[in-house]
């Protein structure tokens, strides 16, 4: 952990142990550099505080080359909360509150939103005492609401790049697409894809999620330990992060991997395996940037939501280049994104 603590080249680290539940909090401040530091609040239950606050490492990394590689103006930052077990209503809306606080005393150091565990509603219950630093509350509560929306437009976007690239058109009509994930970003990322006539199967462990899309809509169900080993086109990992490894990687029958995951690399080295398979991968901060443009867009730089939507729909110009500069450069995709962001972290564009 020393070691993880002393490699991370971030800002500040803010660590807050919730007696009352016993959920462990951490802001992952990364970079102010381009604006006020900004990422989600991820809610789950982790094995140690370790793996907890390692993750809010390197998602904060990743908010930071997301929105520079968008030339969005804000900073990097990821707040994680670790909950031992499943909370109630009621502790969970008192360690929310806290949370809130928390933010609130950071004083702009720290802006949030919701990421995967929390939603717009639990950002209005943290904007009780957290505001003005929370985004993405309910239109009720006078949010721009979910960004799960937007997020699913971004990758869609990308997934049309992706096939020019790939097919020498943008449709993804007949295209089969397989969505690790079907909750509130793949979920409606499935049902763009079937609109444009794509034929998508679907991975999830979430019972709900299994009887909408397989039972009620009558998509392909594969169960989660096939997921890697299924054929597709596109592979499109919308839940958790590190699928993309040396054990998954080998196993893969897709030709690109386009996905609203955060993290999907597991390790430095498995973006150049996946070059080296010949699968295109469209790194996925530069993929799942919609939300968090969109909704910081309109919420603080005074976007409408029809340039919010112009500005998501631009994602799949700015993967171009991505896939361009790697060409150019005989590099990975993932370095290509990482060279363009860097670029704007040091102000040389
Ligand atoms: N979950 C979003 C992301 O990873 C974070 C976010 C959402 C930030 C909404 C701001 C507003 O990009």
């Amino acid at each position: 952990m020393e070691t993880a603590l002393k490699d991370w080249d971030g800002e500040a680290i803010v660590v807050r142990y919730d007696r009352l539940t016993g959920a462990w909090i951490f802001i992952a401040v990364h970079s102010s550099r381009l604006g006020p530091a900004t990422g989600g609040t991820r809610l789950k239950a982790y094995p140690d505080y370790q793996s907890a606050l390692q993750d809010a490492l390197r998602l904060a990394v990743g908010m930071t080359c997301k929105f520079a590689v968008h030339d969005f103006p804000r900073g990097g930052a990821k707040a994680v909360i670790s909950t031992p077990g499943l909370l109630d209503r009621q502790s969970r809306r008192g360690l929310l509150l806290r949370y809130g606080t928390l933010i609130r005393q950071l004083n702009g150091m720290f802006y949030t939103g919701p990421d995967s565990g929390t939603s717009s509603e639990d950002m209005d219950v943290i904007a009780e005492t957290g505001a003005p630093y929370v985004h993405s509350r309910t239109a009720a509560r006078g949010g721009a609401g979910d960004s799960g929306l937007a997020t699913s437009l971004g990758v869609f976007a990308a997934m049309q790049t992706t096939c020019e690239r790939l097919f020498g058109g943008a449709s993804l009509k007949g295209r089969r697409v397989l969505a690790q994930g079907a909750g509130s970003v793949g979920g409606r990322l499935i049902e763009r894809l079937l609109a444009d006539g794509a034929v998508v199967s679907f991975s999830d462990v979430d019972p709900n999620a299994i009887r909408r899309f397989r039972d009620e809509r009558g998509l392909a169900f594969v169960p989660p330990e096939d997921v890697f080993d299924a054929d597709c086109d596109i592979f499109a990992p919308c839940a958790m992060g590190n699928v993309l490894n040396r054990q998954t990687i080998p196993r893969l029958k897709c030709q690109a991997v386009v996905g609203a995951a955060n993290n999907q690399i597991g390790a430095e080295g498995d973006a150049e395996t996946l070059r080296e398979r010949g699968i295109l991968y469209a790194p996925d901060y530069v993929v799942n940037a919609g939300g968090a443009l969109a909704i910081t867009g309109m919420e603080s730089l005074g976007w409408s939501s029809a340039q919010a939507e112009q500005e998501v729909r631009r994602i799949g110009d700015t993967l171009k280049r991505v896939f361009a500069l790697a060409d150019a450069e005989g590099i990975t995709t993932e370095a290509a994104a990482r060279r363009i962001a860097e670029a704007r972290l040091q102000g040389w564009t």
